[in-house]
């Protein structure tokens, strides 16, 4: 099998889960400001030990986590192990910097695969290659690093090959210690710190020789840059070894999905926050409604297309209650219209005015998020889809007989109100009719 072959046969649950848990949860959830505080506040490794010495996360319930996750309809989840920050939540041996040497006193991670695995959802590994904490990695000539350009934290002395072999043990560790891994998704790469800076093909034959199927995203060589076109070699004919198997759009949904050079379509999945920070940020209240979120998830399956959304767990170990609520109401949603998500994707024809078209097979999904006024056209459908069933709850939609589409055939037409009206639409989020196809759309 080619590359590419391969790819597709072990991103085929992927492309059919469609929906997952982001989680960024860390020390970083104690200042409150968002996961890249170091960074921003140019915070030193000995100021942010304090943050160490108190995280204490008394109601840390993974499984009220994995079940606020499945409620919603996610099938999958991807926990930071490690941020840039460097501390990680699982018992690593090779650093001191981890949850076990905190009031937490316990390897986190292992409680989140157990809890999510129960609730039969894939456990996927964030990990990031930048390093904040390590003293073998960059500082005063990095780019990010908290402590760029001060001089008091000179490179001379840095080994990288020291925090190389650190990294990769890391990450033979989390391959090797929780059982099957479903995903691993590296954090990023930049300029001058990218590819084989990484020693990303000797890591990628060691996680391929441990965990032959787990996906891998496409930052050991790109980031949430663009379409990884400028970033990575996942779009070219030929990808380098870790190229990775999906792109991962950053804060952004493709405008036309993704395709590589030769034009096939090329697994992706967006990272979305809920508000606008991945890690718990207290003041931040810009939360995105449910309603929004909804159809975000249905655009991107229309488009090929996953959706990882994010939440960051605050310094207690808890999923914030403005979380939990859109979750809960994404949740009402998927449960009665799953169908047009899981195992869909794009129907090959133009999105229409009304909405989008997921497709699974020979049915038809027609998410319609705006009325129109009187019959709603499908447009060019006319004779090539037939049984109209709202989703939600399987009832027929009765055939449209109504003066203003008399002897219109090239379209469809179908509604929901009295008479000829359209308005209002059963579901303002998204109603979802489903149609059997019998021609060539
Ligand atoms: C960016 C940020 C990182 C976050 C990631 C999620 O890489 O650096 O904080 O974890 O996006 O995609």
């Amino acid at each position: 099998m080619t590359e590419i072959e391969k790819r597709t046969q072990r991103t085929r649950w992927f492309m059919h889960d469609r929906f997952g848990m982001f989680i960024h949860w860390g020390l970083y959830a104690i200042p409150a400001r968002g996961e890249w505080v170091r960074n921003a506040e140019r915070i030193t490794v000995e100021d942010y030990q304090r943050y160490f010495d108190e995280f204490d996360p008394v109601d840390y319930d993974p499984k009220a986590w994995a079940k606020a996750a499945k409620a919603a309809g996610m099938k999958y989840a991807v926990l930071t192990t490690k941020h840039h920050d460097g501390f990680c939540l699982f018992d690593s041996a090779y650093t001191d910097y981890k949850a076990t040497n905190t009031k937490a006193g316990r390897d986190l991670v292992r409680e989140y695969v157990d809890a999510f695995r129960a609730e039969g959802l894939k456990v996927g590994f964030y990990y990031s290659l930048l390093d904040w904490h390590h003293p073998d990695y960059p500082h005063e000539s990095d780019s990010i690093h908290p402590m760029r350009g001060n001089p008091d934290y000179p490179d001379q002395g840095r080994d990288f090959s020291r925090y190389i072999q650190y990294f990769h043990n890391q990450v033979r560790e989390l391959c090797t210690n929780y059982g099957k891994i479903d995903i691993l998704w590296f954090d990023f790469s930049y300029p001058g710190m990218a590819g084989e800076k990484w020693e990303a093909t000797k890591l990628i034959q060691m996680v391929r020789s441990l965990q032959p199927d787990v996906i891998i995203d496409n930052r050991l060589e790109g980031s949430g840059e663009g379409d990884a076109a400028e970033t990575g070699t996942l779009l070219q004919a030929e990808p380098s070894i870790y190229a990775g198997d999906f792109v991962s759009p950053e804060q952004i949904i493709p405008a036309k999905g993704i395709r590589n050079v030769l034009g096939d379509p090329v697994p992706w999945e967006a990272c979305i926050t809920m508000n606008n920070n991945w890690g718990y940020a207290a003041a931040d209240s810009y939360w995105k409604p449910a309603k929004l979120l909804v159809r975000k998830l249905v655009e991107c399956v229309s488009k090929g297309g996953n959706l990882l959304l994010n939440v960051g767990p605050d310094a207690k170990g808890r999923i914030p209650q403005q979380s939990l609520a859109i979750l809960e109401e994404m949740g009402r949603w998927m449960a009665k219209n799953g169908e047009s998500i899981y195992g869909c994707g794009p129907a090959g024809i133009e999105k229409p005015e009304w909405g989008w078209y997921t497709r699974k097979g020979d049915t038809l999904y027609a998410h319609i998020l705006e009325a129109p006024i009187g019959p709603m056209a499908l447009v060019g459908l006319g004779g090539k889809i037939v049984e109209p069933r709202r989703v939600a709850d399987g009832a027929e939609i009765p055939k449209v007989v109504s003066f203003n589409i008399n002897g219109v055939t090239e379209h469809a037409f179908i509604n929901f109100g009295p008479g000829a009206g359209t308005y209002p639409l059963p579901d303002e989020t998204d109603t979802v009719v489903k149609f059997q196809i019998v021609g060539d759309l």
